[in-house]
């Protein structure tokens, strides 16, 4: 991309428009959490990252447990400099690997098939939708650890911690997001990892049936997309 383009801000819709190419993950699997964000929640979470912080355009991006490539393709398209994807499962990368050549990425994406702990190095942001850690308890935190350790700016999708009916009524009212106080505990997880959370969105996320123990078509429930900036950034 050029330099006159990576300065370009590119609309929120054509970002959408770019996402939707993406395919999802063909098989999820339960015990690894496997939805694939969706549309709206990641244009938000990239567009937040991009033009509120300028931790993307130009900067070097990692997305932990990247699924099918959602989030890692949207920083490239954004104007990333260069993009790592990591997920433990075969399908996803494969998937990704098939969404990284059909969207014309594949000079700046590289994913990699592995656990997020052989990642090493250090990146100017990570993007991530973890597990939440609704089937493996604590899922999420190892990511968040991870994130820590190699990222100046994080970018941390999480689960909202109550059933809010009153946030939820706001939230399909505005059909944006809304800002909302931390976790305490992740706010003191994030502390001990060297980490301050600077604010954190709460967002309506929609997803369709995809396991057993959905009961409806779609589920829609809340997220909350922290911001996170490491302390002490040489
Ligand atoms: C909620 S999905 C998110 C996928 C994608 N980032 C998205 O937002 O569409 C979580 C992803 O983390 C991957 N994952 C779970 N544990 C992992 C680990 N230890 N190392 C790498 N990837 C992992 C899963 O395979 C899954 O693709």
């Amino acid at each position: 991309m050029g330099e006159f383009a990576q300065k370009r801000i590119i609309r929120k819709l054509d970002l959408e428009l770019f996402l939707s190419k993406i395919s999802p993950q063909p098989t999820p699997q339960a015990h690894l959490e496997q939805y694939t964000i969706s549309q709206s929640v990641a244009s938000t979470m990239l567009y937040v990252a991009a033009y509120a912080d300028n931790d993307i355009v130009g900067k070097k991006v990692l997305d932990l447990g990247c699924g099918t490539g959602r989030l890692a393709l949207g920083a490239s398209y954004l104007g990333a400099k260069t993009v790592v994807g990591i997920d433990i499962d075969e399908l996803a990368v494969k998937t990704a690997v098939e969404n990284v050549s059909k969207t014309g990425q594949a000079e700046k994406v590289q994913l990699i098939l592995g656990d997020i702990s052989c990642i090493v190095g250090e990146f100017d942001t990570v993007l991530q939708n973890p597990p939440f850690g609704v089937q493996t308890r604590t899922a999420d935190r190892a990511f968040l650890a991870k994130a820590l350790e190699v990222g100046n700016s994080v970018y941390s999708l999480h689960n909202h911690p109550v059933t809010d009916e009153k946030l939820i009524k706001q939230l399909k009212a505005t059909n944006g997001f809304l800002e909302v106080p931390p976790s305490p505990f992740l706010e003191r997880f994030v502390l001990q990892h060297n980490g301050v959370v600077k604010c954190v969105y709460a967002m309506l996320m929609t997803i369709p049936k995809m396991f057993d123990f959905h009961t409806k078509l779609k589920h829609d429930f809340v997220v909350d997309i922290y911001v996170i900036k490491k302390v002490n950034v040489k």
